[in-house]
């Protein structure tokens, strides 16, 4: 029976994670939430990183060319953030046949109510029509688990909202191996500690995302004017005092987050500051704080976007390194299945 080369205890912890190429920018939620913890584990972890473009296609599929430039964008931004191609394998999903080898498998093993109960799947399917969602939408998050078991991938960083796809990913690994034998690393969330989620500017009762209006969303491709003035329009609470307070003063909090973040302070350091000031002086040090990151951002992003060929270089380098690991454990788990050996010079 073949080895899962992938087991040797002496290996260096293993980081994969994934991000959609939805929108031409990623937002602070996408980096405070998520890609900020990339950056720093690819100190320490053997780690994979991809932008999930089959993904991309479940929802409201784009254009192709505009998903073209999307995903360019999407790496772009990967790098501008700080990923280096020296430290970590970065690819796209769509390049990594394995991805949907395994999903395969995990879907044979997936109750179809299991499915159902995925909470992102009825957000998004309640929004349109759920008759006319696509069943792609409905397998997405096998997918995901395809993307990290693939890897045997210990640690997982993303934000608060992809919890349940991680508990569906660490039961799908154990029913795998339970019924086939030890095959799949079981991964754990690493998930920012504090409040979790970045919330909507404009409704802080909802997280920043891709699908809420524009006011409440600062992208990390907008101007710094409309940066400035969408954090200055934030929603406050009632009161006039800094505190943090995420159930009475969610919008407040969720500025002191942002603040907190983005100059990499202690919230309790970041609220001591405010002593006896108000909102409007919270928002104007947000504004200035979150301009100072997002303009050199943006240059970065669109000096990567110049050089075309470099962006293909390092998505084939990253995309060898991550194909390999993800053959040898699709390799392994076809054969415990009970699927035969493909003829020598087939996969
Ligand atoms: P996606 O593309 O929606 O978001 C990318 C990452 O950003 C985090 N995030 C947030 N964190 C805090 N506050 C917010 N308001 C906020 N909005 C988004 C998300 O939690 C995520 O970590 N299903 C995933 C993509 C995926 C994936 C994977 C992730 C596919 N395969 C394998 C990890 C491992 C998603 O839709 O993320």
């Amino acid at each position: 029976m073949a080895r899962i080369p992938e087991h040797d205890p002496a290996r260096r912890p293993r980081v994969l994670s994934g991000i959609q190429p939805t929108s031409g920018s990623f937002h602070l939620g996408n980096y405070l939430g998520a890609l900020k913890q990339w950056v720093a584990l690819q100190e320490t972890y053997d780690a994979f990183y991809c932008v999930v473009d089959l993904h991309a296609i479940t929802h409201n599929p784009p254009e192709p060319d505009v998903l073209r430039q999307r995903t360019r964008a999407a790496v772009a931004q990967l790098l501008a953030a700080g990923l280096d191609p020296e430290r970590c394998a970065l690819f796209l999903q769509s390049h990594v046949p394995e991805h949907t080898r395994l999903t395969w498998v995990l879907e044979c093993l997936t109750g179809f109510g299991e499915a159902s109960r995925m909470t992102q799947f009825k957000d998004k399917s309640s929004r349109g029509n759920a008759e006319h969602s696509s069943v792609g939408l409905f397998t997405y998050p096998v997918l995901q688990a395809a993307d990290i078991l693939v890897y045997q991938a210990d640690a997982v960083p993303v934000g608060e909202d992809q919890r349940q796809h991680l508990e569906l990913t660490r039961d799908l690994a154990q029913r795998f191996n339970s019924r086939y034998g030890h095959t799949f690393t079981v991964p754990e969330p690493v998930i920012p500690k504090g409040p979790g989620k970045i919330l909507d500017l404009q409704d802080p009762s909802a997280k920043m995302s891709k699908s809420l209006g524009d006011a409440g969303r600062v992208n990390l491709l907008d101007d710094p004017s409309a940066v400035a003035r969408k954090i200055k329009r934030a929603v406050t609470d009632t009161g006039t005092a800094v505190h943090f307070d995420p159930v009475a003063k969610p919008g407040v909090s969720n500025l002191i987050t942002i603040l907190a973040a983005v100059t990499d302070r202690p919230v309790v350091d970041v609220v001591a500051d405010f002593d006896g000031q108000g909102y409007g002086a919270l928002k104007s040090a947000v504004a200035d704080a979150t301009v100072a990151f997002v303009e050199p951002f943006a240059k970065r992003t669109n000096d990567l976007l110049a050089d075309p060929g470099e962006l293909d270089r390092i998505l084939a380098a990253g995309a060898d390194r991550a194909g390999a690991v993800a053959c040898a454990t699709v390799a392994v788990a076809y054969e415990r299945v009970g699927f035969l050996a493909p003829t020598a010079g087939r996969r």
